[in-house]
């Protein structure tokens, strides 16, 4: 019970990541609002914690629409008076080498991945600062690290996610407010199958491929990043403030040959 009446608000935790995530920190004794863009997995995520007796409520909203997380963070608000962790995960895929990148698919990668995390931020911190207590985890990527092949819009956000995460880190301090990320390597989830389909003919040798590129010889799994993230939400990371968390299998700091 490492998040006992702690209250979550958990963007994007209708799958992968973010589900695995909700899960935890659940029976981990938190409540957890569970946002997801797509109702359907995102009422999934609270029918499972429900069943393990776990607390939890849906709140559909889209992370890129203003109006949409202010009324989410109100309804959360009104639901369970106070928001100690916000773990802005919602992010998607993006593809291509710069000078093939389609301008509309660009802009639609920059609007999830950094206003999706800048609006649910935007709207919580208030009430993180009335607290004078709150911990936000920004979902970052190894990508911001290092260079990988056709992936120019998707590096960008995650960069900018690690430049935004120090900059807010340095503005809520003094709040009690701490503002970490966490940088994964491939983790295998429905966004990895939908990026391996879309960037390669033969997924399957892809994944051989990439699991070399790694130390740990594996793909991670949603749970190995969930891990990570309780230990920055719980009070156990309270020395830890602007720091990015690598949970790659080594794929940053090693290299074996
Ligand atoms: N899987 C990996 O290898 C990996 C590696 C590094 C970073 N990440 C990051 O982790 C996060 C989660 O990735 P995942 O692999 O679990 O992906 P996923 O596709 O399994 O889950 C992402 C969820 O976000 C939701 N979402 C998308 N747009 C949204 C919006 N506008 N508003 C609200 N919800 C929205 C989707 O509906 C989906 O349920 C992303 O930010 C991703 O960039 C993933």
């Amino acid at each position: 019970m490492r998040l006992r009446d702690k209250v979550i608000l958990l963007t994007g935790a209708g799958s992968g990541i973010g589900k695995s995530t909700a899960l935890l920190f659940a029976k981990e004794g938190a409540s957890v609002i569970v946002n997801d863009l797509d109702p359907e997995s995102g009422n999934d995520t609270v029918v499972e914690i429900l069943k393990e007796n776990g607390e939890a409520i849906f709140i559909q909203a889209d992370v890129t629409d203003a109006e949409s997380v202010k009324s989410m963070v109100n309804k959360a608000i009104n639901q369970y008076k106070r928001i100690d962790i916000l773990f802005n995960n919602a992010g998607i895929s993006g593809v291509g080498k710069l000078h093939e990148v389609d301008i509309d698919a660009w802009n639609k990668t920059m609007n999830v991945n950094i206003n999706g995390v800048m609006l649910p931020s935007k709207f919580v911190i208030p009430h993180m600062m009335k607290q004078k207590k709150g911990s936000i985890i920004n979902m970052s990527s190894c990508i911001a690290e290092m260079g990988l092949a056709n992936r120019a819009s998707y590096s960008t956000t995650k960069g900018a996610i690690l430049a935004l995460t120090k900059s807010m880190q340095v503005d809520y301090a003094r709040y009690n407010i701490r503002v970490n990320a966490i940088l994964p390597g491939t983790i295998f989830t429905p966004f990895v199958e939908n990026y391996l389909k879309q960037s390669y003919e033969n997924p399957e040798e892809a994944i051989e491929q990439i699991k070399t590129r790694q130390l740990s010889g594996e793909l991670g799994k949603p749970e190995d990043v969930a891990y990570a993230a309780l230990f920055l939400a719980s009070d156990e990371s309270k020395f830890m403030m602007g720091s990015p968390l690598y949970i790659d299998g080594g794929v940053v700091f090693g290299k074996d040959a």
